[in-house]
């Protein structure tokens, strides 16, 4: 039975992207800028993280609004224990058909056989850079490129499907687009580019340093022509092309220069239990009172529904004309 929900735009609710800790092993200057997040840095304490059971609940409270789509994220979902008997229990879940995990992919290689075999449906990888020392820069611990590449080769030989996500600055890794683009060939993954976004309060934003979407299909054309995908579905973040000698599909994410919040379907949770509207909301609304109190599905589906009839941000589309203080992607899950 589905009792779909729209919003003040008429547009349903579909994905929920699920933060299951505000921790990260990483500290990309983008993100989680270190002096912000430092060693005296207060992350969430662990009682006020949701358990595995209270997640689950809520998302199988929720199928039958119409959820369909649901992806793990962090901070860093690899740190958090046992992430794959999530995995598990959310994969149970009628009416839930894609499940997927968005990770920085240092521990991939550990977790990809047992992420499959808990019938996870795909993998997003973070990957700003192939150079070893853009790399070490941009993730702001000195990581090593190698290790992620090993975990995607690790993810594929267990079969599943990868996407990977760059964010482009400029002057920062510009001069990455076509050794990813080149990688994206040959290790038969799809690849996504990212527009630079004003998200948070602390990594210290300005349009210049934004590679606008133009300038990033440019940058491809001129080794690589393109030809344009048609969406696969509503609500689809990335503008889809392929190569045109059909050896990978690219996307570019233009969240800045070209919005994408007519059709947004997508609902946020923070790992502390409070759901989030959008992306760039401030204010998130406190599920896990409800959830520790051992709520009906009932009332879980009547908080969301009314929370989500009520929903009207379109905030990529309004940029520029001013806004509270918005919460950082590592708490609310990119
Ligand atoms: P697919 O289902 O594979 O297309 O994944 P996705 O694009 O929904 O998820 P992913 O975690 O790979 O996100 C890619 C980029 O798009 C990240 O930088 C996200 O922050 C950004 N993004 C995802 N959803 C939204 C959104 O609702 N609004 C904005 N502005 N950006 C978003
Ligand atoms: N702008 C664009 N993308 C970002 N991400 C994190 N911070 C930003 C930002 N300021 C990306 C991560 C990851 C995805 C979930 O969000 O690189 O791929
Ligand atoms: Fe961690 Fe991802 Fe943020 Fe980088 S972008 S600090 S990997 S959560
Ligand atoms: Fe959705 Fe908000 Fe992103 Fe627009 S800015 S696409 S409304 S999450």
């Amino acid at each position: 039975m589905s009792d779909s929900i729209t919003d003040q735009f008429g547009r349903p609710l579909r994905d929920l992207r699920i933060s299951v800790t505000d921790r990260c092993n990483f500290r990309c200057r983008y993100c989680m800028p270190a002096e912000v997040f430092g060693p005296d840095y207060a992350f969430l304490p662990k009682d006020e993280i949701l358990r595995f059971e209270e997640i689950t609940h809520l998302v199988q409270a929720l199928a039958p609004l119409g959820l369909r789509k649901v992806r793990l994220t962090g901070g860093e979902p690899l740190l958090r224990r046992g992430i794959d008997d999530l995995v598990g229990l959310l994969a149970a879940i009628e009416g839930i058909e894609d499940l997927a995990i968005t990770t920085n992919g240092v521990l991939l290689a550990h977790h990809a056989e047992a992420l499959a075999l808990a019938d996870l449906n795909r993998v997003t990888v973070s990957l700003d850079a192939l150079d070893p020392e853009v790399f070490a820069t941009m993730n702001g611990v000195g990581a090593k490129v190698d290790r992620v590449l090993t975990g995607i080769r690790t993810a594929r030989l267990h079969g599943l499907p990868i996407k990977i996500n760059a964010v482009i600055q400029r002057g920062i890794n510009e001069s990455e687009i076509l050794p990813l683009v080149r990688m994206a060939r040959e290790a038969g993954v799809v690849m996504r580019f990212i527009e630079y976004m004003d998200v948070g309060e602390t990594n210290g934003w300005a349009m210049k340093d934004v590679v606008p979407m133009a300038e990033l299909l440019e940058t491809i054309q001129s080794e690589f022509p393109l030809e344009p995908l048609d969406p696969t579905e509503p609500g689809e973040v990335a503008k889809r092309y392929r190569l045109s000698d059909g050896s990978a599909e690219i996307g570019v994410i233009s969240s800045v220069t070209k919005p994408f919040c007519r059709d947004c379907q997508r609902l946020r949770l923070s790992a502390d239990g409070k759901l989030f509207t959008c992306l760039f909301a401030a204010v998130g609304h406190d599920v896990k009172d409800l959830l520790r109190h051992e709520a009906s599905d009932e009332a879980l589906r009547s908080f969301v529904s009314n929370l989500w009839s009520q929903r009207s941000d379109r905030y990529s589309e309004e940029r520029g004309e001013g806004s509270p203080s918005k919460a950082e992607m590592s708490y609310l899950g990119g």
